[in-house]
This record gives C-alpha cells, structure tokens and sequence, in this order.
C-alpha cells in the first residue's frame, strides 16, 4: 500500500550485481562537516570543525564536503579559512554544497576564491513529492531550475581559470524521483556541463530519505546508470540516509550496483537517522580483506573526536567501534573465543569464532574481549585469572572455582573485575 512503489521491478536477467564482489573501496567522500553539521542540536563551533577536519584528512579523505557557504556565515567563514591559511593538503579536494539558485551559487564562487582544486555540489529537488508539495512546479520547471544552475556554476567558474573545477549535480529526493525522470534531469545538466572521461562530472544519486529495500535502491541506480548520457563521463555517487536502517546495505549494493563513489558520515552521524556509515561501510570492506583506503586503525581516537566535534555519544554495540562489539560475556562464547585465540597463528589470517576482526587492528586490547559476569563460565574466569594475574588453574579448581565467581556474580549483580576475581580466589583457596 506504498505510495513509493512508483518503481517499476527490474527484471532478474538485468540485473548484474548479484554476481559481483566488493574487490576495492569507492572513492569515499566525507559529508561530516555539512550533513552531519546541519543535523546536530548545537551545530559544530569553528574550533570543532577545525578538529573534525584534521581528524578526516589524517583518516586519509580525499575529498571532503565542508559545508553550504552560501547559506551559512559559519560555513563561509571556514572555507575561507582552511583556504586563507592553507589548510587543505595537495591530494585532498574541499566540497561544497549549494542549491541551484543565483545568489547562493554567486555566494559559493566568493567562499571559494583562491582555492586550488575544488568540488562545487550543486542541488536541487526531483521527487514527486517535492514537485508538487514544496515547489509547485510540473517536470519542465524542475528541469529549469537545474539547468539554470548547471549554467551559471560553468559561468562562475569560468570567472576562476585558475582553479581546477569539478562538478557534481544531485538530484535532491532521487529515491522519490521517477528513474526516468531523473535520467532525464541529470542528462539536461550533463549536455550543459559536457563533462568527458578525463574530466568527469559527478552525478550524486542521494537516497535523501530512505524509502526501500537496499535491492530497490541497486536496481535504481543500475537502471539509472545503464541509461544516462555520457556515462563514461561520469563519476556516478551514492549518498544514502538511514531511514530503514539499511543505508550501508544500500551503499554497498549500490557499488555492486556500478557506482564510483560514496558519500557518508563517520559513525552515520547526519540528518534524521543519519547518513551512511563510512566507518561501518570501510570495516565491512576491510574485514573482506579489502583495502578501505582509509586509517581506521585508532578507533578510539576517531570517537573520542566524533564525540566531542558531534556532542553525541556513541552506542556501546555499534558495528566494529562500539566499547562492548568484541566482549563476550556468555560462557559458551568465552570458551570458543579462549580456544580459538590459544591456537591462533600470527602468521595465517584471523579466524576467531565471534570475533570478525582481530580487535587490535582498530587499536583495541584483547583484555575487553572477555569479561566476567554471572552469565561467564568456568574457561573465561580461567583465561581472564590468566592473563591478568598470571595464575593457570587446573580443569577441576576452574570448575570448582567458576561455581564461587558465578555465585558472587549473581550476589552482586554487576561485572566482576579481574582483580575482584583474583581476590575471591585468594579467599577461596589461599585462605582458611
Ligand atoms: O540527503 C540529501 O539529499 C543531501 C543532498 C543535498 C545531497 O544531503
Ligand atoms: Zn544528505
């Protein structure tokens, strides 16, 4: 009874995705300094912003969004600066966003000035919903608006022979656009800006709200991609919203789907549920044995910062960074991690039951993989006595023993530390 599935099905023998594999990341391109900025109770100070932009340029993004100058005094100012100041490394390319209008596009080339290389996103909205809700506007009309901007972003930018320019066209509510239509839109702009292989155009394909399944969002961006003029021409890229939950599904299928490129936010901070996980998307790939061209290897700092840039904590079981996604409570998850670890060979790839990375490849220790409660048993009490106190118990004191930490858990009701174990046995045995 959805009023979304204006989408026709596309047939099974269309489809070439499912037979792909994700073999290499996408050209990431970070949206935390405008998507993610734009949707947090206090937007981001000057200082924070600073910081989150060191923290994605030493991730290694080589392009970043940093906000919607035109629109914001905020954004415009730190533009200027990371430019005033030579802030933006040779091999990384700022991004703004601008809606198709005259005076924000004239008001984005004047945050610009001076800079070396730079990506001007320009927008503007397709879907039926929009057309009819917000602008009033039949097919023609939207295709106006786009095109006039297509024109004078090429006009502005011929002002400033002396930066390098790339353009990027999205049309905005893409996944409640008609596929035809926006075929058509992005072709209208595509013929204005006559982009070529060697210098490409970026078609941005956003699921500005999430309204399917992430098999529907492939299928759109095949179909889409299989007919769009001068696809050689084109840099073809995702920018997914969490709506259902699935914007890192959507993402990734999408890939396989033939896209280029995505767009996304670290730990999926952005509007509403957020946008695409980059770090969820490049540890998937990571943990595949892909190389996801991004440092990932100090989670805990990429959190640390978040949380103070972003003023919103992090959920202790979210994917690969969350504080408790590597401990194992339960006893039969203790045992299997114990075992699996004790025959562990540094050379041969990792293989550990319920762990799907080696945790100290984000920085993390193994003394959080298992931690004692009352639902632990006796083979992590032994493996957390060992490790901590040096102290190996036989198979009958483990038994015997597992019974007074179990009995001590239940009593307390909490966590039981290494040291309190280590204590309780000193009681136990070592004591009348
Ligand atoms: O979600 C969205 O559609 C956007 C666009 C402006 C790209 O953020
Ligand atoms: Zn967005």
């Amino acid at each position: 009874h959805s009023k979304y599935p204006a989408f026709k099905p596309i047939a099974m023998s269309n489809r070439r995705w499912p037979d792909k594999t994700l073999d290499t990341a996408p050209t990431w391109c970070s949206v935390d300094l405008r998507d993610g900025n734009q949707a947090l109770i206090e937007p981001m100070t000057g200082r924070q912003k600073s910081r989150l932009w060191d923290l994605l340029v030493k991730l290694g993004f080589k392009e970043i969004e940093v906000g919607f100058p035109s629109a914001s005094g905020h954004d415009f100012d730190f533009v200027r600066e990371l430019i005033d100041n030579n802030r933006i490394p040779e091999d990384v390319t700022i991004q703004v966003l601008t809606q198709a209008r005259p005076d924000l596009i004239e008001k984005t080339f004047e945050a610009l000035k001076g800079v070396r290389r730079a990506i001007v996103h320009v927008y503007n909205s397709t879907s039926t919903v929009q057309r009819e809700q917000v602008f009033g506007l039949d097919r023609e009309g939207i295709i106006d608006i786009a095109v006039k901007g297509a024109k004078l972003v090429q006009d502005c930018a011929a002002r400033y022979p002396e930066t390098e320019w790339v353009f990027e066209y999205s049309p905005e509510s893409f996944t409640g656009t008609e596929l035809d239509f926006a075929v058509e839109v992005c072709n209208a702009v595509t013929a204005v800006w006559q982009p070529t292989p060697e210098r490409p155009a970026i078609i941005n394909l956003p699921a500005t709200v999430e309204m399917s399944t992430p098999n529907v969002y492939a299928d759109q961006i095949e179909w889409f991609c299989d007919r769009v003029e001068r696809r050689e021409s084109l840099l073809i890229s995702l920018h997914t919203h969490n709506d259902r939950g699935c914007a890192v599904a959507a993402a990734e299928l999408g890939v396989l789907a033939g896209a280029d490129r995505v767009e996304g936010t670290l730990m999926g901070n952005g509007e509403r549920t957020g946008n695409m996980d980059i770090v969820t998307m490049a540890m998937n790939l990571y943990s595949q044995g892909v190389d996801p061209m991004l440092d990932l290897s100090n989670m805990d700092e990429i959190i640390q910062t978040c949380k103070e840039c972003t003023q919103l904590p992090l959920h202790p079981r979210h994917p690969y960074a969350g504080e408790l996604v590597f401990t194992a409570f339960s006893g039969s998850h203790q045992d299997a991690i114990k075992k699996c670890l004790a025959r562990r060979d540094e050379t041969s790839p990792w293989e550990v039951a319920y762990l799907p990375i080696d945790p100290a490849d984000i920085g993390r220790s193994y003394e959080e993989v298992i931690r004692i409660n009352s639902q632990s048993g006796k083979g992590g009490i032994a493996y957390v006595l060992e490790r901590t106190h040096g102290l190996v118990l036989p198979r009958w004191l483990q038994i015997d023993f597992s019974r007074a930490v179990q009995a001590y858990a239940e009593a307390s009701e909490a966590e039981v530390e290494p040291d309190a174990i280590y204590d309780l046995f000193e009681k136990t045995y070592l004591h009348d």
